[in-house]
């Protein structure tokens, strides 16, 4: 097909193996004791970093570079790997939805003419998670949501929360919830009858993702559809606060809990003729949910009851699924990604990470497009993960597993490129334990070292990169950088992602001396290692990618 031939590149030669390893959460920062990465041993990425100057370099891995609202925006794993794969910077679902709530023109499209037609009837039911992290999701959208929405007709309203604790600080979900709150009595004092309806911690309840665990999804379908959960409270905020209490409790596993009124009533289950919008831009922990709410056959847990309802996601999560089939806001259509380009040249791929990462390296790596291109070309391989723990209880997590099947796939000689994703600086990074992600951290350069070794052996070549800072900086500092204390003169650890670069390194013996990292471009980032890779394969990337990081110098 001649739209998709990508040109030679005149100086690099085609046919040599590639390993892609991204290291999920691996940032630059200065070196103190809350850099994991630096109290880690790392000898491996040491000495790629320590190497050669101009084979190892850093780029930016959030706000604008990555199509975020702005560059107080943290990097995430969604808009990282969809720069790192489709090698474009596009206006990302955050911002998409800022500029549709902002014009109004979210109230005019299909999708929200399509739920109205149940506000005269029914209960208008927001599901999603409740913080500024601006990861999944935003609380200023949602607030300017549930105004609109009463504004356009809805006058009962209920909202199911997820508290989130994991792009946030631990604690700060009773703040997000009174906010709430607040709004909501505003908007009752004004007729509509609006109250919060369940909740639950993000991690124990709705927000799985991959199929890692359907548990966690089918909780929060009885406590936000069937109205049923172990804890019951007439009050959100209490809810919360009690829940917290808990031994070992943080806010991203709270167990689920439905709101009832004085005789002990669910107030908020969802019902026939109701409308639902799961208000989380981000797509890979609304998949889930989004085909236990719209999929007519449907066997990942027993339902009980399935309402009749019409269904909106705030944007459509999966575009190959078309899932869900409404939606509030068009999601960026990204398109023509380095992925699919490589395959139609010829590289043959190999993609592998463990299930909580997995989708990560296929997924977003193509656009959020699930599938393959071209099933004779491609293998996607998953690890299962261990299911029902906390990752700091095995930091290693399945690093190693992930490093020895992409040295087999490398060694297998059947691959041109072989990507993996080493999820532990950020999974284990999320909990907050800084012990264990040092481990972690530890971990995923032993596996790095695996995959070089294979590189190594077969004369092939390595891009080593990450797709957004999470385990280089495990505190939240104030304006000077020191760490920041809470008012009981606490160190308030970093549960969170960072705004810090990310490395690029390249290297293996299959690189011609004279490829180098160029120094004329002004503010690389992730977007700019897809073309990068493109040539490394022997390829000139698309004109409107943005360009290589590299130069080749003659000798
Ligand atoms: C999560 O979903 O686990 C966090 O909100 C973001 O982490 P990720 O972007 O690294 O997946
Ligand atoms: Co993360």
């Amino acid at each position: 097909d001649s739209q998709w031939k990508l040109a030679d590149h005149p100086k690099l030669p085609k046919g040599k193996k590639i390993a892609v390893v991204v290291l999920d959460g691996w940032g630059e920062a200065n070196p103190d004791q809350y850099n994991c990465i630096h109290v880690a041993e790392t000898p491996t990425m040491d000495s790629l970093k320590k190497g050669a100057p101009e084979k190892w370099t850093l780029v930016k891995a959030h706000g604008t570079a990555v199509g975020l609202p702005t560059d107080d925006d943290m990097g995430n794993s969604e808009v990282g790997h969809n720069a790192l794969g489709a090698g474009r910077i596009y206006a990302q679902g955050a911002k998409l939805v800022d500029l549709a709530l902002a014009s109004g023109k979210i109230y005019e499209e299909e999708g929200f003419n399509y739920i109205k037609e149940s506000f005269d009837q029914g209960t208008l039911h927001l599901i999603g998670l409740l913080s500024d992290g601006g990861v999944h999701s935003r609380l200023d959208q949602v607030q300017l949501l549930l105004k609109g929405a009463s504004e356009h007709g809805a006058k009962r309203i209920r909202v199911h929360i997820l508290t989130d604790g994991r792009d946030v600080l631990d604690g700060s979900s009773v703040g997000f919830v009174e906010t709430l709150e607040n709004d909501l009595a505003e908007l009752r004092a004004k007729g509509v009858d609006a109250h919060i309806a369940s909740g639950g911690g993000r991690m124990y309840v709705t927000m799985d993702r991959y199929e890692n665990d359907w548990d966690v999804v089918k909780r929060g379908w009885d406590a936000q559809v069937l109205g049923e959960a172990p804890h019951k409270f007439q009050n959100a905020v209490e809810a919360v606060k009690k829940l917290r209490e808990l031994p070992n409790m943080n806010d991203q596993y709270l167990p689920p809990f439905v709101i009832v009124d004085e005789s002990g009533n669910p107030v908020g289950p969802i019902l026939d003729g109701d409308a639902v919008v799961t208000f989380n831009f981000r797509a890979d922990r609304m998949v889930m949910i989004a085909k236990a709410l719209e999929y007519e056959d449907f066997d990942k847990f027993d339902r009980v009851r399935v309402p009749k309802i019409r269904y909106a996601g705030m944007l459509q999560y999966d575009g190959e699924l078309k899932l869900p089939s409404r939606y509030l806001v068009s999601p960026p259509l990204i398109e023509r990604t380095s992925g699919e380009y490589l395959v139609k040249n010829g590289v043959r791929t190999f993609a592998c990470s463990e299930t909580v990462k997995f989708g990560h390296v296929t997924f977003f790596w193509n656009g959020n497009r699930s599938g393959y291109f071209d099933a004779s070309k491609e293998e996607y391989v998953e690890i299962p993960s261990d299911v029902g723990i906390t990752f700091n209880v095995q930091p290693k997590m399945k690093a190693v597993e992930i490093a020895e099947k992409a040295r087999d796939a490398i060694l297998s000689g059947k691959f041109d490129q072989v990507r993996v994703n080493l999820p532990n600086g950020d999974m284990v990074g999320h909990t907050g334990d800084i012990e264990a992600t040092v481990v972690a951290c530890k971990a995923a350069d032993e596996a790095v070292k695996i995959i070089l070794d294979a590189v190594e052996q077969v004369g092939g070549i390595y891009v080593v990169t990450a797709d957004h800072g999470n385990a280089e900086d495990m505190v939240k500092r104030n304006k000077s950088g020191q760490p920041a204390k809470d008012k009981n003169g606490n160190i308030q650890i970093l549960t969170s992602h960072t705004l810090q670069p990310v490395p690029v390194a390249i290297g293996g013996p299959g690189l011609l001396p004279g490829v180098k990292f160029r120094t004329d471009l002004q503010t690389p980032g992730l977007a700019n290692v897809a073309a990068t890779v493109m040539n490394l394969h022997g390829f000139v990337a698309p004109s409107d990618y943005e360009p290589t990081l590299i130069e080749v110098v003659d000798n």
